[in-house]
């Protein structure tokens, strides 16, 4: 049987792939472990009665725009809203990408930024963070002096590190950069930093694009939606872009109803952060090098025991236990990263580690 062949660029290239494995103790994809409130699911179940099945969904995702509008304090017409903020990030890059234009990441960062890219036929360059997992400014200026990227990646806090981008960065990325800088706040509300407040100064930049994401503190991974805040002129080219109708009318529904429940989202936040800070303490005292986390994941190295990562891993999916194997990505040997769990699942991952480092 004949194969009509795929494009020469992508018969190089690798999917993604977080492996879904059934397991007791899932710590592997950053999601909440808890799932929205009771109450949500009772005011989704009546809203969502009110569907009319045979009709498109709004195009414009007007009603939900509006509203993330109202939590962020910017106008409706800055907000875009799709399918997770991959599909955001993917959108981003369809509109600045393409052929013979260029994507700046700093590694070790989420790899989607680059797979994204490159499916959009977009080159990629890296820069490296230093050991702390931060963007030296000199690093910063030098990768866009040399690149001049048509898109540049930041990521606050940093996916697999836990680290936030300072506001210098972020601000020198935007002064340097003639392409559009986007920061990507997947993790945002655990952060003490927001890079959404630039839009409220009165001199705010054009090429600002600020991504967020229902999956992590909002407990929606389920749903699948994510928005970002910019310039109002980047939602005319990025309607361009988009297919039409692309954000059905539920999805939209449980965006808004969720935004109804912002306070138990932000008790969630401190509920996992103090576990965060329990966690990361106890991995310390097993003599596990912790870096300092404000996402609700921590990337460590089990170098202490002389046990590769890998095998660490292994030891950990053998009780049942399933974290991110990060040990053979590019900057990260023998690092692996936790996503924060229930309080009793944390306990039963501290104890699954300290059994798979004897
Ligand atoms: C930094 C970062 N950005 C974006 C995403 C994608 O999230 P979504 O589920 O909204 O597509 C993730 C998911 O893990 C992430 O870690």
């Amino acid at each position: 049987m004949k194969r009509p062949p795929v494009r020469d660029d992508l018969q190089a290239m690798k999917g993604y792939h977080s492996p879904q494995l059934e397991v007791d103790v899932r710590l592997n994809t950053n999601e909440a472990p808890f799932p929205p409130p009771e109450d949500f699911e009772k005011a989704f179940l009546q809203e969502v009665q009110k569907v009319d099945w045979n009709r498109y969904p709004d195009r414009l995702t007007w009603s939900l725009r509006e509203d993330l509008a109202e939590l962020h304090q910017v106008e409706p017409q800055q907000v875009f809203v799709a399918n997770g903020s991959n599909e955001v990030l993917q959108t981003i890059c369809l509109t600045f990408g393409g052929h013979g234009r260029t994507a700046l990441t700093f590694e070790p960062t989420y790899a989607m930024y680059g797979q994204i890219a490159r499916i959009a036929q977009c080159s990629v360059a890296n820069a490296q963070r230093d050991e702390a997992f931060r963007i030296p400014i000199d690093v910063l200026r030098r990768a866009i002096e040399v690149e001049e990227p048509d898109l540049t990646f930041l990521c606050s806090p940093n996916n697999p590190t836990g680290t936030p981008e300072s506001l210098e960065v972020i601000q020198t990325a935007l002064r340097l950069s003639s392409g559009a800088v986007v920061v990507d706040e997947a993790y945002g509300q655990f952060s003490d930093f927001t890079a959404l407040d630039l839009f409220g100064a009165q001199d705010a930049s054009e090429s600002l694009i600020v991504t967020r994401t229902f999956s992590k503190t909002w407990s929606m991974a389920g749903v699948r939606l994510g928005y970002c805040v910019a310039s109002p002129w980047m939602y005319e080219e990025f309607e361009k872009v988009v297919l039409p109708y692309h954000l059905d009318s539920v999805k939209q529904i449980a965006g808004r109803v969720a935004l109804r429940f912002q306070d138990e989202m932000e008790h969630r936040v401190t509920q996992i952060s103090d576990e965060r800070d329990r966690v990361s303490k106890a991995m310390a005292e097993l003599g596990v090098e912790v870096w300092p986390s404000q996402a609700n994941f921590i990337l460590f190295r089990t170098a202490c025991c002389d046990l590769p990562g890998q095998e660490v891993w292994k030891r950990l999916l053998d009780r049942s236990v399933l974290v991110r194997n990060c040990s053979g990505w590019a900057g990260l040997t023998d690092c692996l990263r936790v996503t924060i769990g229930t309080e009793q699942e944390n306990t039963i991952f501290l104890a699954a580690l300290q059994e798979a480092l004897q």
